[in-house]
């Protein structure tokens, strides 16, 4: 692990702390990825996430420091413009063309920035903000889908992830986490999906395409048949298009395109979930 959460990078404030978590998390993904040549799909992913969450948490933080009465927030801001261009600059780069990126720079960056600007710039902030309870309560209610969504069913919503390729799983599992969705279930292939959904439901499947011993729409017209009120949601290397092209499958509920984007997928899930029925 490139970086690894410990006590002094602890502020006190949770959900500081939480954020601060789920971006090492990134981070460290973005550090294992970047080394496997045939991973390249699942980099953009982890890069795409972490430039989303990024400036969810700069904005959330700078509300906490305003409420907060803090001085130093317009330097504080100025850091965080120039930290999220450079994140920004560093997935841009990745998109215009994979190859061009040097690791090592990205990493280091990458780690330099996040470390030293919680060690230095936030720890600034921290007898402040710390006991100012209000200011924390309001900025840590800062929705990661923005104002237009009333979606705050987080932590009552049950997930299942299926998916053969576990640096993928890993990157789900930390974006769901973020949010505050607490009932994951993560599983390798379809047949094991398929047994677990039996004991334990899940309102939303998020299903690989393409897997070795059953297909996504398999894996979707098995569940349909089990009669649960499960929708499954299909993640894809294709694009959407050519997918509705070729499937006419009414058992898979929406489709997502690989690289994933963490704002998309949660907008996906809370759009699914809103459509579940109630048993
Ligand atoms: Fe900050
Ligand atoms: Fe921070």
């Amino acid at each position: 692990m490139l970086v690894e959460w410990s006590k002094e990078l602890e502020i006190g404030v949770a959900f500081v702390d939480a954020d601060h978590k789920v971006l090492i998390n990134l981070l460290n993904q973005v550090d294992e990825c970047i080394h496997q040549k045939e991973e390249t799909t699942v980099l953009g992913s982890v890069l795409d996430a972490l430039v989303e969450y990024t400036e969810y948490h700069f904005l959330r933080e700078e509300k906490m420091m305003e409420l907060s009465g803090y001085t130093g927030l317009s330097t504080h801001k100025t850091t965080h413009r120039m930290l999220s261009g450079k994140v920004r600059d560093v997935y841009e780069d990745f998109q215009a063309n994979p190859g061009s990126v040097d690791p090592i720079d990205v990493r280091d960056f990458l780690q330099s920035w996040l470390v030293d600007h919680i060690m230095g710039s936030d720890f600034a902030y921290k007898d402040i903000c710390l006991y100012n309870l209000e200011a924390a309560q309001a900025a840590g209610q800062v929705s990661f889908l923005g104002d237009g969504s009333t979606f705050n069913e987080w932590e009552h919503i049950r997930i299942m992830v299926v998916d053969d390729n576990p640096n993928f799983r890993r990157l789900i599992r930390t974006i769901l986490r973020a949010v505050g969705i607490t009932q994951i279930q993560v599983v390798e292939t379809p047949e094991e999906g398929l047994d677990r959904l039996a004991d334990r439901p899940a309102d939303v499947v998020l299903c690989d395409w393409v897997m070795d011993d059953m297909s996504g729409t398999e894996f979707a017209r098995k569940v349909q048949e089990m009669k649960l009120p499960t929708r499954v949601v299909m993640l894809t290397g294709y694009s959407i298009d050519v997918l509705k092209e070729r499937s006419t499958d009414l058992a898979v509920t929406d489709y997502i395109e690989k690289p994933i984007k963490a704002r998309e997928l949660l907008e996906t899930i809370s759009r699914v979930a809103m459509s579940v029925p109630t048993p």
